[in-house]
């Protein structure tokens, strides 16, 4: 099976990268390459027969069209994005041009391929969504697929218009979609602007961590390597247009999950233990959303879906891949914005 992923020099897009040819998929990478991305991210697979990659933005209709008919992909994984919720608030119209247009760019190829094709049904354009689309959660409670939308930072509305518009052309145009919405993610490669490659870098460096508020705002935390599993099996078994949450069973306040990560730092490079000593509260995001919860039931009673790890050994994990990559991130904290504080609006 040939895919095109889009976003793949990304920290989602190139787990799947690399697990989907390792798989056996045949995987074409599109990626315009941003700030946000890197091709090291790919650098295992990218000599590999079942691996290419075109350099092309989601704006750029024509350019879609091109890659449409030259590779012709049995499947679309779309992950292209802007994706930091800081930047959102700072640049909103790059969210609207990328989230938005660029989805919408994608759907018309897709859909203009697929038709040439003579519309097989077993056609996939599989959009990879957030959580963020529902909003705040309070103290209790769960999203469900079912939770309906109401997405209130720039980023979130604008992946929330995306998740509309797929809906829209497998209503109008039957165009074979899947939809899935994940919380938030850590893992290797996840770029360095992030809420937990920032603690392991500002704590190795010897800096302050900075924790947004007082650190009560709680996420449900997914290892990245299960979500792209996750991914991939949606792509594979999903129902034709249905919606998947996925979660990592995983809830953790931030302050929670810096101490984890602190604590963890403790142990691999106890010469500057304790990391925590590091903490700082500062000024938080406006509209912050409180807390985010998955109800993951649906992947795993339909599909048999479940993460693998907790979220303390994922991060171990994490951190002691960050210990052995410097090589990877160092260059990064060079682009433009990181380790800034952005988003104060
Ligand atoms: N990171 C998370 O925790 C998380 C959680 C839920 C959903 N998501 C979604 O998963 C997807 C991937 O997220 P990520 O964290 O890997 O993002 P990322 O910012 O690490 O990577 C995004 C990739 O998209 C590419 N890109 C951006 N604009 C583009 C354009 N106009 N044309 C072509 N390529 C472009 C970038 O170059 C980059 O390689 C996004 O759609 C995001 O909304 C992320």
């Amino acid at each position: 099976m040939k895919l095109l992923v889009t976003g793949g020099a990304g920290f989602i897009g190139s787990a799947v990268v690399r697990l989907a040819v390792s798989r056996g998929y045949e995987v074409v990478n599109l990626d315009a390459l941003t700030y946000a991305a890197c091709l090291e991210n790919v650098a295992s697979v990218s000599d590999s027969p079942f691996y290419s990659f075109e350099q092309a933005d989601i704006r750029n209709l024509p350019a879609l069209e091109a890659i449409f008919a030259k590779h012709k992909p049995d499947a679309v994984m779309h992950l292209a994005a802007e994706s930091h919720v800081d930047r959102s608030i700072d640049g909103p119209q790059a969210f609207i041009e990328t989230n938005v247009m660029g989805t919408y760019n994608m759907l018309q190829a897709a859909r203009q391929h697929w038709d040439a094709q003579g519309k097989p049904e077993s056609f996939r354009f599989h959009h990879i969504s957030t959580d963020e689309v529902f909003g705040s959660l309070g103290a209790t409670g769960q999203f469900t697929e079912d939770t309906p939308y109401d997405p209130r930072s720039p980023y979130s509305a604008s992946k929330a218009s995306s998740d509309h518009l797929v809906r829209a052309w497998a209503e109008t145009y039957g165009l074979p979609t899947v939809i899935t919405n994940c919380s938030n993610n850590y893992g290797p490669y996840h770029f360095p602007e992030k809420l937990i490659p920032v603690v392991i870098l500002s704590a190795l460096a010897g800096k302050p961590i900075p924790i947004y508020g007082k650190g009560e705002n709680v996420r449900d935390w997914l290892y990245v390597k299960d979500h792209a599993d996750a991914l991939l099996l949606v792509l594979e078994k999903g129902a034709l247009g249905r919606s998947y949450n996925i979660g990592g069973e995983n809830e953790r306040s931030n302050l929670e999950l810096v101490q984890t990560i602190c604590s963890i730092l403790d142990k691999l490079k106890p010469a500057a233990a304790p990391y925590a000593n590091l903490i700082r509260f500062v000024t938080d995001r406006p509209g912050h959303d409180l807390r985010y919860a998955i109800d993951p039931s649906r992947i795993r009673d339909e599909l048999g879906w479940r993460p693998s790890v907790t979220v303390e050994e994922g991060l171990e994990e994490t951190v002691r891949w960050y210990l052995g990559n410097e090589a990877w991130w160092q260059p990064l904290l060079s682009r433009s914005g990181v380790g800034e504080r952005l988003g104060r609006a």
